[in-house]
């Protein structure tokens, strides 16, 4: 069943206030709902509209009288009550079996405590309710339960009371003063411990911080807290918004779903972004950790205090917040050249995943039109291009005009449930500025291409730039309008610097935003001494492909002078991929695969360049990844995509020996692990150096310096890396070494997560190596965690295996999304994605695809979430 964003109507019911009474038990928990509501005034509707899913009615009152069989209808997942007064008290109790819920949505047991998670739709597998963000209302909650096994009962915003019950039971009561969708509703019953402190904010009230993990990971609660403490800092400093609560709550649970939940008050996360020590944690992990404490911190103001009218709008307070989430570890940064490396980090993620979404079968508008499983929406485009148009605001407008926005947004629209236009229409509006063109971003599908032209008149000395755009169909999409295009020029000179851009007398700096509008438009640089080289769409301005016809001279130029040091990265990129596009076609064709010096020389260049920050060289030696080759080949042979890539990191590994083994030298970090960008960049390069080392196959040096390190390193980053290392350039010899990593951190579910996963990802794991560590001990397919780090890193980053020609790799995904969805629709939905680009691939693939795809859709029992991945899949 399609729901439609067209169809949208107002609710026919208010809540003004719920009261819900929990009694606690994994097998049985008794859930009393008490609403107080009242008729729309904005709706025409008299029946109450109530949704459920996965529990058992037992009592139904209205004003005080029960409700008979023939007082309301239940319809599937609706329960409707018609004729219902205009002020009505609706009691309502029900019954759920947490302990059964394995698809970890609504009420359900993690490692014996009772976790929540709501969004989108979980509520519904609670209580009967509105499920819907539009329908606000405050909460008060009373938990009981046995006080042995639950001594901890937390819910969202203030403890009001707590005490003693019979029979060894107690309780707790929490009053959160803010009116919120149920989505944001949550409760936690546990034997959990926390790290907590008080903290100041900046008008002068104190606020209770806590972290509540299991006992043994309290050495781990540590990096979470200093980023809650950065956050709300943050949040005050750049955008005037503070903590509106006494107290904030980050809860760790191992079964999640997702990432992590911004529940008002009471935060609940994956392990994976709260725990972290240098002994168990990557610098990644650390990263992850910050970015999204910020980010669910981030939701308070943005998704919580403004929230979303329906689901549609998603992107209104996604895309926001990771815009926020991802200035702030920016600031955090501090230095240009970090930012840049931030900045570069959001771009591969872009290419990586968004594109290909944006150009496959499940493309979407960043706000969608109409969805059959909303989870299916949480997506990167939706989240991170959602954020990309954020950002183009801020582009378009500055920083303060971005801030006067924000500033509007929250006056016009605090405690609302909004939509994506009407954040458009602050920003527009506080800016006095005309966005209504702006609004296709928000409505139109698919990755816009923008093709640049340039012609330099020596004799005028004059260049003019002329822009055009186009955006390819996308299901449902046939033709598009010209989209508003923010993008950022220069023009490079032969000595490296940046020309002064004049446009139409106008000094405009050395960086002009021009704003790309219409099919096609031109602008004339006057004073330009010689001809430049373009620097085009600088910082990424808008989340587009960028079509100019480089020369290699002028991309090495770029490579080495360009003062936007993202396309200074872009640049190289460039290189890199002619290359690898010209070898995986080599490799399809038998032919013999050779690499330019040319090439070389400026990888040579970047590396040895003192002058550049570790991190910056590091990210411009990693080479496009092979879902990026992937993407830009019109037939993809998975197979030879690996060899080229390959090919390429062994012979840098090989002609750069000298060079990779200095940077290994100069980029050491001794004395105590900090995650700060300046160690991570270190790190990051040395490992980079010593995995190319590693991949020049007749390199035994290199593989003894990773053995080395490998049992030397004291701190995770280094350790993984060179057993990544080792694994990936000679499988044989990492044996024991797993071996060792196993023995040392098996009590660390995390790192047997990683563990899990680097076999999985190396292209000498074949599918059945991969299920017979499906039989190991540690495996457990219900936990998400795990799932995903054996089942779907195979399926999704194993191109090698998991593509293997006969056929076997498609037809394991086929059983593993089966099995899953059988246990956990969300999770298997994911797993179902690794498919979606399935027409593009060599047709032997391609038919043993098809093949898969529809031994799925052929089961009888399918969750909505699957069926609508795979007959997306099937149908586009
Ligand atoms: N709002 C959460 C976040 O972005 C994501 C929760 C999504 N949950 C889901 N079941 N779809 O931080
Ligand atoms: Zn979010």
């Amino acid at each position: 069943l399609t729901i439609y964003r067209k169809d949208y109507t107002a609710p026919s019911y208010l809540v003004d206030t719920v009261e819900l009474g929990f009694d606690l038990d994994p097998a049985r928990t008794i859930v009393a709902n008490r609403m107080t509501m009242r008729r729309n005034p904005a709706s025409g509707q008299r029946e109450i509209e109530l949704y459920g899913e996965e529990i058992d009615l037992v009592a139904l009152r209205v004003n005080g009288k029960t409700l008979g069989k023939r007082d309301y209808r239940i319809d599937g997942n609706l329960l409707r009550i018609p004729n219902a007064p205009e002020d009505v008290v609706l009691e309502i109790e029900t019954i759920c079996a947490p302990e059964k819920n394995t698809a970890l949505s609504g009420l359900y047991v993690s490692n014996g405590n009772f976790i929540t998670q709501c969004e989108a739709e979980g509520f519904r597998r609670i209580t009967y309710f509105p499920d819907r963000p539009d329908v606000m209302a405050k909460y008060t909650v009373m938990l009981r339960a046995e006080k042995q096994r639950y001594p901890v009962l937390l819910s969202n915003g203030n403890l009001v009371e707590e005490g003693e019950l019979p029979g060894g039971r107690h309780y707790a009561k929490w009053e959160d003063p803010f009116p919120k969708p149920s989505y944001l509703f949550a409760l936690v019953a546990s034997n959990l411990v926390c790290q907590e402190e008080k903290f100041k904010l900046a008008d002068g009230r104190t606020a209770l911080l806590q972290v509540w993990v299991e006992e043994g990971n309290l050495d781990k609660t540590d990096y979470a807290m200093q980023s809650l403490k950065r956050s709300i800092r943050w949040d005050e400093e750049r955008f005037g918004l503070e903590l509106d609560l006494d107290r904030f709550m980050i809860v760790a649970t191992g079964d999640f779903n997702m990432g992590a939940m911004e529940n008002k008050g009471l935060n609940i996360f994956n392990t994976k972004y709260v725990l972290a020590n240098p002994r168990v944690a990557t610098d990644l992990d650390f990263q992850g950790i910050e970015a999204v404490v910020g980010h669910e911190y981030f939701h308070n103001w943005t998704g919580n205090r403004v929230t979303c009218r329906d689901w549609f709008q998603l992107s209104l307070k996604e895309g926001l917040t990771v815009f926020r989430d991802q200035e702030f570890s920016g600031d955090m940064v501090g230095t240009d050249s970090g930012r840049a490396v931030n900045r570069i980090d959001q771009v591969r993620t872009l290419r990586q995943v968004q594109f290909p979404e944006d150009a496959g079968p499940m493309a979407h508008p960043v706000r969608p039109d109409s969805f059959v499983e909303i989870n299916n929406f949480y997506t990167v485009t939706v989240y991170e291009k959602g954020a990309e148009v954020v950002r183009m605001y801020q582009t378009l407008l500055g920083r303060e005009g971005f801030r006067k926005g924000m500033d509007l947004y929250f006056e016009r629209h605090d405690g609302q449930a909004v939509e994506c236009d009407d954040f458009r229409r602050a920003m527009a509006d506080a800016n006095g500025r005309d966005l209504a063109q702006f609004e296709r971003w928000y409505s139109q599908a698919g990755t816009p291409r923008v093709r640049a032209a340039m012609r330099y008149d020596a004799a005028a000395k004059t260049v003019e730039l002329t822009l055009s755009q186009s955006c390819p169909p996308t299901p449902g999409q046939p033709d598009k309008l010209p989209f508003h295009i923010p993008v950022a020029v220069g023009l490079v000179g032969r000595d490296g610097r940046d020309i002064p851009l004049v446009i139409d007398g106008e000094p405009r700096g050395n960086t002009a935003v021009l704003e790309l509008t219409a099919a096609e438009q031109s602008w004339r640089f006057t004073n330009v001494p010689e001809l430049p080289v373009p620097s085009l769409l600088r910082d990424f301005s808008a989340p587009v492909v960028l079509e100019y016809d480089y020369r290699d001279e002028d991309l090495l130029h770029l490579f080495s002078h360009d003062s936007d040091p993202v396309n200074r990265w872009e640049a190289g990129q460039r290189l890199a991929m002619e290359r690898l596009l010209k070898l995986t076609a080599d490799v399809t064709a038998g032919s013999r695969m050779q690499l330019d010096d040319t090439f070389v020389d400026a990888m040579r260049k970047v590396l040895t360049d003192d002058a550049l920050d570790p991190a910056f060289r590091e990210q411009a030696l990693l080479l496009p990844t092979e879902n990026m080759i992937a993407e830009q080949t019109e037939v993809v042979h998975p197979l030879s995509i690996h060899m080229a890539r390959q090919f390429v990191r062994a012979t840098i590994g090989t002609r750069l020996r000298k060079e990779l083994m200095a940077a290994i030298d100069a980029n050491q970090t001794p004395g105590e692990y900090s995650p700060d960008a300046e160690a991570i960049g270190k790190r990051a390069l040395k490992n980079l150096a010593l995995s190319y080392l590693a991949a020049a196959t007749d390199d035994n040096e290199a593989i003894d310096l990773a053995g080395q390190q490998f049992e030397q390193a004291d701190n995770m980053t280094d350790k993984a890396a060179a057993l990544g290392a080792l694994i990936h350039a000679r499988a044989q010899s990492a044996a024991g070494a797993l071996q060792d990593f196993y023995d040392e951190f098996q009590g660390e579910a995390l790192v047997v997560d990683k563990w899990f996963a680097l076999q999985a990802s190396a292209p000498s794991t074949d599918v059945g190596a991969v299920r017979a560590l499906m039989q190991h001990p540690a495996f457990n397919i219900r936990n998400p965690n795990r799932a995903r780090s054996l089942v779907a890193t195979f399926c999704m980053a194993n191109h090698v295996q998991f593509h293997v020609p006969d056929g076997s790799g498609y037809q394991f995904w086929a059983e593993q999304v089966i099995a899953l969805d059988a246990l956990n629709p969300q999770v298997a939905s994911r797993l179902a994605r690794a498919m979606d680009r399935w027409r593009r691939y060599a047709p032997v693939l391609q038919a043993h695809m098809k093949k898969a795809l529809q031994q799925v859709n052929g089961q009888k029992k399918l969750s909505n979430d699957v069926r609508e991945v795979i007959s997306k899949a099937l149908a586009n």
